[in-house]
């Protein structure tokens, strides 16, 4: 006989597709923002003792893994974006997830662009968002953070916890470096490491910080202050590439972030290109903003690639990460660790349970 607790788990992992998502993306008329506000508030409202009980159904994570000096409990992270502000953090080991990347977060709390500003794109399986860092800023993440007894290294909320940290809107970018490092300071105490967002195509300028001679500055300035707050055990910094990064500036990166200190590379952020989009969806291509889902990952893949081909620095590999073999892909690729937002909107639970249970290469750094 079949117990409530096994149908409950059978339809949160093989259910996800066929009835529960076709339920929320029609709930709020639709909206997207909306509905993903509604499924990150019912998840920061799981009760401990329930999540224990999902932990133990749903959230088997295999084969730990340290990277970065950071000791993993699985591969397959929550990618940056999905929980900006971390409200959900948390769920995220319970639900499987071996690490979340929480913010992005600025320095100071934005609204971020105007509504609409996010799409969905089902027969493509992809999004496009143009959201612009909407959050409550580093300090009240700090606070969450603070108040469930999370501190670096303590394992408090049964995973690591990446933070990425971008800047602030109304920042000049002359004044950027001081933006990004008031964040570093403010969250380090809370996070095993830190992501520097430079590649969101969606708060204007941003992506100039990718050129080698600003990155060498922050990246400098970052890695060095974090040696500065703890000289024992220097918090790791990753830096997020996008995808769209002639091949010939990645190599230029990469040397930036290996002379400044940077403990390694997340790739990628979302596109923006438009290619490999369902001919029924290409009234959305000229929306502005990222293109994030299955028309991102053979770019992204080729990103990981390129990027493990010239460097012994570990990799997180994100996007378009749509099925399990995706993931083996991006392993095989050269990731230590994976992250996925899309796919998780579109696949749900099974996708983790998926990635899961592959085989992954040796690749502790
Ligand atoms: C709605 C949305 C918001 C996002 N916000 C952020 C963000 O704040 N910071 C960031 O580094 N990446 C952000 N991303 C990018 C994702 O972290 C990821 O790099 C990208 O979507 C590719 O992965 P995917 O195809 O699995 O979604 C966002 C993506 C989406 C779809």
């Amino acid at each position: 006989m079949i117990t409530s607790d096994e149908l409950l788990v059978r339809l949160l992992l093989t259910g996800y597709r066929s009835l529960a998502r076709p339920v929320l993306f029609t709930l709020a008329n639709g909206d997207p923002e909306e509905i993903h506000q509604h499924v990150i508030t019912l998840l920061s409202e799981i009760p401990d003792p329930v999540l224990d009980r999902i932990q133990e159904y749903v959230g088997t994570r295999r084969d730990p893994v340290t990277v970065a000096g950071v000791d993993f409990p699985g591969r397959v992270g929550v990618a940056a974006g999905l929980d900006k502000d971390g409200l959900a953090a948390r769920a995220w080991g319970a639900l499987g997830f071996g690490f979340a990347e929480l913010g992005t977060v600025t320095a100071h709390a934005q609204p971020g662009n105007r509504q609409p500003r996010l799409f969905r794109m089902p027969h493509s399986r992809a999004i496009i968002n143009r959201m612009g860092f909407n959050n409550s800023g580093v300090e009240a993440l700090a606070a969450r953070l603070d108040q469930w007894g999370v501190r670096r290294g303590n394992n408090a909320l049964d995973y690591p916890v990446g933070v990425s940290i971008g800047k602030t809107k109304a920042t000049p970018l002359e004044d950027a470096v001081d933006d990004y490092l008031h964040s570093l300071r403010t969250i380090a105490p809370y996070a095993d490491y830190v992501a520097i967002n430079v590649s969101s195509p969606n708060t204007p300028g941003l992506r100039s910080l990718q050129d080698r001679e600003a990155l060498t500055q922050l990246t400098t300035a970052l890695v060095s202050t974090a040696a500065e707050l703890n000289p024992a055990d220097s918090l790791p910094v990753f830096v997020k590439l996008a995808p769209d990064l002639a091949p010939y500036d990645v190599g230029g990166l990469i040397a930036a972030c290996q002379d400044t200190g940077i403990s390694g590379l997340i790739a990628t952020n979302t596109t923006t290109a438009r290619e490999y989009l369902h001919p029924s969806e290409l009234h959305l291509a000229n929306q502005a903003g990222g293109l994030s889902g299955a028309p991102l990952t053979r770019k992204a893949l080729r990103m990981v690639e390129s990027v493990a081909a010239q460097t012994d620095l570990p990799i997180m590999g994100v996007g378009g990460i749509m099925t399990p073999a995706d993931a083996q892909a991006f392993f095989d690729a050269g990731a230590s660790l994976v992250q996925i937002y899309t796919g998780f909107i579109y696949n749900g639970l099974a996708l983790v349970r998926g990635i899961n249970t592959l085989t992954y290469p040796d690749r502790a750094r």
